[in-house]
């Protein structure tokens, strides 16, 4: 526990504390933090950028035991976006703790682990482990498109987000827990409110967008499982439109749910600074960043020193800042009142 806090610290002091942000209780050394599945166990890019800059690091989704993902293409580029149907390969979770965590640790980021299953209990099974480990923090896959069971069949339902949230947070004694939400729920804003609802501590959006493609010589779609997760540049205005209607909606009783703003955490498409302040701006208090990784393995890098000079320039003293809305919504409702 000791060490760990050590490392901890030592990321902390190189971090520039200007752009630091704690979500859910969670020290990160700056809001930009590499998205599931796209960053393997960190330690893979060690020789591309330097790690220990990045704010956090979430991990491939891990499930109870191995999975060797998905049969044929897995994936496919389209303009401005990227399809993948990986289908979770992973080594399970007791391997990851073994053989990947010690690495991961030693890297200096906070780290989050992607945590998925095909039922109930093989997500609480996994969450127990994980709680007396070292990771930071648990983020709840209730989005991936690219499973038969489980994934995102428990993210599209509120009831059924709500059952699964519940159980993994009372599965854990030590770890917060953030919900990834999925941008294919029919009302992504009652998915949300019913997690809270049972116990989520913070909410990330977007994961992929279920799309598809067909290889024309063939006639026949380009992956086994006919559709796969949309990702890049093309979801970006639609995930901002997300984490904006979703900062309000946790504000906003609707039924019977109170209303319990939990901290967001943005995704889809942030390939550069401008795209992840506007993100912070609509109310994100930290951002994620996958597929442009792949085009350009420092895009975090210089995310973080964009964002750090914007706020520099702008007599910012910490990201929070940098949204706005907090006042203006307080004056909405005001005037709503009246
Ligand atoms: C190749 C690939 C694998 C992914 N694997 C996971 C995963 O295991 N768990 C998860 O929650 N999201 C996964 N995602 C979704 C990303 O974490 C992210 O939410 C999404 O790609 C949107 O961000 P981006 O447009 O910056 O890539 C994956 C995305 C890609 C491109």
């Amino acid at each position: 526990m000791t060490n760990r806090r050590d490392k901890q610290n030592s990321a902390a002091e190189k971090a520039n504390p200007v752009s630091a942000v704690t979500i859910a209780g969670v020290r990160f050394g700056n809001p930009v933090i590499a998205a599931s599945g796209t960053f393997g166990y960190g330690s893979e890019y060690a020789d591309l950028l330097d790690v220990s800059r990045l704010g956090g690091i979430c991990t491939k989704g891990l499930t109870l035991n191995p999975r060797s993902g998905n049969s044929g293409r897995r994936i496919h580029e389209t303009p401005s976006g990227l399809m993948n149907s990986i289908g979770l390969e992973n080594p399970g979770i007791a391997a990851f703790i073994e053989k990947e965590l010690p690495r991961l640790r030693n890297l200096g980021p906070a780290i989050i682990v992607n945590l998925s299953g095909s039922s109930v209990d093989e997500y609480t099974d996994g969450a127990r482990l994980l709680d007396e480990t070292s990771v930071d923090m648990i983020e709840l896959n209730i989005s991936c498109p690219n499973v038969k069971a489980g994934g995102m069949m428990f993210g599209l339902n509120p009831d059924a987000a709500a059952l699964v949230t519940g159980a993994v947070r009372g599965a854990l004694r030590h770890k917060p827990l953030m919900v990834k939400l999925s941008p294919n729920a029919p009302d992504i804003a009652a998915v949300a409110r019913a997690c809270v609802s049972a116990g989520a501590d913070a909410l990330s959006l977007v994961n992929t967008f279920k799309a598809m493609a067909i290889d024309i010589r063939t006639g026949k779609p380009v992956f086994d499982n006919i559709s796969a997760g949309l990702s890049g540049p093309a979801i970006r205005p639609i995930a901002l439109r997300m984490v904006w209607e979703l900062w309000e909606a946790l504000r906003t009783p609707a039924g019977k749910a109170p209303a319990r703003p939990v901290p967001i955490v943005g995704a889809g498409g942030i390939a550069g600074a401008e795209d992840a302040l506007e993100f912070l701006m609509a109310g994100a208090e930290a951002v994620q960043t996958g597929s442009a990784t792949f085009v350009h393995p420092q895009t975090m890098i210089e995310i973080i020193d964009g964002i750090e000079d914007y706020m520099t320039q702008h007599g910012l003293s910490n990201p929070g800042q940098l949204s706005t809305r907090k006042a203006a919504f307080q004056g909405s409702v005001k005037t709503a009142g009246t």
